[in-house]
């Protein structure tokens, strides 16, 4: 009997893999603000904002140091931190976020060398993901600079691997910025993949970052997720409209959130922004689907109630006007946090709709009997209806909506 137990107990702890991310990964990663310049006191800084913002109680429990740029290896070839920019050692950085009820995130690199020249990963993959479970951290970012080996995903794999082998529950977050296309073999290796080169705090990089997440939705799903890198909410040059934009797409593309603004610099409305709980829930979904674009610039997605969300995007320089009608529904403006019709009725949502910002809308609607081919966009002022390449199941069934947004200028 006692064997059974002991082999029943073996087999659930080499059963013991990756953490599952049933939600993508909330947090904060320290690259977009602090760079290479991150240490000790700075990450105490950003855990003790983060606490004070109660940001854990609303999903953002991971606060990645990304960069530690360890100073070497001992004999043994474990990491070494550096006593100057970590005089307490990760260990002890760990044991205190944890105390916070924060989870510990840690950057390293498949190659010899990280993007920021310090020491990676390569010839070490074993001991280094068994240094960082000893040290207790819980999810680790793999960059991907430096790198000789022909195979992307076997790179990954090694890691994947290597932390399996220390049988502590870790996320294995894949940057190989979309080489070798991570959506098509990332869900058995990690739990979220870069699909794209480094983002920075601009429009065109949004943009270009969400155009290149266009069709990959059917990749991402629990246990991993298309990741369209770190949040620059709140960075400047980005307007709060292209924050809230970016926040929103970011969102509801199911993408990890993970911020990267100076939190204790943060405006009232950045606050709000990212505090958002209707919108954080649309990311959170346990069902889990991303996005779809069903047609330019308008993003539709079901949740676990079986409401449906759909986003509306002005990416151009001009302004729209934004008439959207419905019939039999419930609709909730998670941006504003506001309420159309207390019952399933007809109603209409009429808003001009600025430059680089968005409108996103989820509907309750009693009677499905109506597909999404109920939406019109229009564009240059031409009206025309389109076959969206629907949500497939029919079973899912949306409201008669219908958008009018013309130029106004
Ligand atoms: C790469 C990654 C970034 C960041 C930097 C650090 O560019 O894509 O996310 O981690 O390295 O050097």
């Amino acid at each position: 009997m006692h064997i059974l137990i002991i082999l029943f107990c073996l087999i659930v702890k080499t059963g013991a893999v990756l953490e599952k991310t049933a939600t993508p990964p909330m947090g904060y990663s320290t690259w977009n603000t602090y760079g290479m310049m991150v240490n000790e006191s700075i990450v105490l800084q950003i855990a003790q904002a983060m606490v004070r913002l109660d940001l854990p109680k609303l999903g953002y429990q991971y606060l990645i140091v990304d960069e530690p740029c360890f100073l070497g290896r001992d004999s043994n070839g474990v990491l070494l931190a550096d006593p100057v920019r970590f005089p307490n050692g990760m260990f002890m950085l760990a044991s205190y976020l944890h105390s916070l009820g924060l989870k510990f995130g840690l950057y390293t690199d498949a190659g010899p060398t990280t993007c920021g020249g310090c020491i990676g990963s390569y010839g070490y993959e074993y001991l280094d993901m068994l240094t960082f479970a000893i040290w207790g951290v819980d999810y680790v970012k793999v960059d991907y600079c430096s790198s000789t080996d022909t195979y992307t995903a076997s790179t990954y794999l090694k890691f994947r691997d290597a932390i399996m082998s220390t049988n502590r529950s870790m996320v294995l977050s894949i940057i190989s910025w979309g080489l070798d296309s991570p959506w098509l073999w990332g869900r058995n290796v990690g739990n979220s993949w870069r699909i794209a080169f480094d983002i920075r705090p601009e429009w065109q990089s949004i943009l270009s970052i969400l155009d290149q997440s266009v069709g990959l939705e059917k990749y991402s799903g629990p246990g991993g997720w298309n990741d369209l890198d770190m949040l620059e909410v709140g960075n400047t040059p980005l307007t709060f409209g292209e924050s809230q934009s970016h926040f929103v797409l970011w969102s509801i593309l199911n993408s990890p959130l993970l911020l990267g603004n100076d939190l204790d610099q943060m405006s009232s409305e950045i606050t709000s922004l990212i505090k958002n709980r209707e919108i954080i829930a649309l990311n959170q979904d346990i069902l889990g689907i991303q996005a779809k674009m069903i047609v330019s610039d308008v993003w539709a997605k079901f949740l676990s109630d079986g409401s449906l969300v759909i986003a509306f995007l002005n990416r151009g320089s001009e302004w729209l006007n934004v008439t959207i009608y419905w019939n039999q529904c419930y609709v909730l403006d998670p941006i504003r946090q506001q309420r159309y019709g207390q019952h399933y009725s007809a109603g209409i949502y009429s808003k001009i709709l600025a430059s680089h910002n968005i409108i996103v809308l989820r509907f309750w609607c009693q009677d499905f009997h109506f597909i999404l081919d109920n939406i019109y966009p229009v564009s240059n002022n031409s009206l025309g209806p389109f076959n969206p390449p629907l949500i497939s199941a029919a079973t899912y069934i949306s409201p008669i909506i219908v958008f009018l947004p013309f130029l106004l200028f």
